[in-house]
Order: structure tokens, then sequence, then C-alpha cells
């Protein structure tokens, strides 16, 4: 296994959409398993392919507090979704950033497993919102997006402070 390496907030590559997966080899499983390593190496709770620089729509989660309940997502769509609720988020493309984000309380997600089998899952509560963040990133999106201006300006001005501090 290998810890691959996150982009960081602003990379470009961030924004691009990742593509729809059309062939489960051992490519793809080999591609899990080393997202598993960087997010649980990172102590991430979820990691998409678009953050190790990936293409391809394959997002695994684990929000468990033994860390042993893994998830892994290729093709996620939302079919449906309810409610709304409030969630401090943070990202490990955003290191040290958190903001509170308003999203679907429960979601329906249609995806596929890693070997091409189908997968309907009924999440709820941090887990929706944890597959919602990371579907996000599929397509090119991240949590600060979802902030009004002022709040995303100074989280980002703090981001760019830690940064410095960080390298100084
Ligand atoms: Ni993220």
């Amino acid at each position: 296994m290998t810890t691959l390496d996150i982009l960081q907030f602003p990379d470009p590559r961030l924004r691009t959409k990742a593509a729809e997966v059309t062939v489960f080899d051992d490519g793809l499983r080999q591609l899990v398993e080393d997202m598993y390593e960087t997010m649980y190496a990172a102590n991430g709770v979820g990691l998409a392919a678009t953050q190790v620089n990936v293409h391809k729509q394959v997002l695994v989660a684990d929000m468990s507090e033994e860390r042993d309940q893994r998830m892994a997502l290729v093709n996620p769509r939302i079919v449906a979704r309810q409610g709304e609720q409030v969630y401090q988020e943070g990202c490990l493309s955003f290191p040290g950033i958190y903001a509170d984000v308003t999203r679907a309380l429960a979601v329906v997600v249609e995806a596929q497993d890693v070997d091409g089998q189908p997968v309907r899952l009924e999440l709820e509560g941090p887990l929706a919102v944890c597959i919602q963040h990371e579907m996000d990133h599929l397509a090119g999106k991240v949590f600060v997006d979802h902030l009004s201006g002022l709040k995303r300006s100074i989280l980002l001005k703090r981001l760019e402070k830690q940064r410095k501090a960080a390298t100084a």
C-alpha cells in the first residue's frame, strides 16, 4: 500500500470533474486500498479520488471511532434527499480549517462497489454529510463553496496565515 499526496486548496486540479469508472480491475482495487491508507494516515473520515489527483468517481469513508467501518463507493449518485442539517466540516485539502455547512439530513445513494456490483445506501446524519462532501469533490467542488463570500474569505485568509506560519 502507498500513501498518496493530497492536493491542497487552491490547487486548480481540485476543480476537475471526475470521470465515470467503467473498468473494475486490480488497478481500481489498488487505488481504493491506497486511498484508505492515505485517509487513515491523515486522520481523515473521507477522501475523494480527486484529492489524490485521480479523476475518477471513487470515494472512501470511515466515520467510526474504531476506524473499522470502511465504505468505498464508485460512481455514486444521490437519488433522493430529505431535510437539512448543519454540521461542522473539515477537509484534508484544507488542513486546520473548519466551517458549518448546511446539507441534506438524509440521502439515498446509488453507487457501485469496487467489483462493479450495484449498491444502494440510505444514509443520514454525519455519514450523509461525509458522503455529500466527498461527492462534491468528484464534481470539482469544495466545502467552502457552500459558504457566503464573507465567511469564505475569512476562512481562506486564515488558511493562508497558517500556511505562512508553517513554512516560516
Ligand atoms: Ni474534503
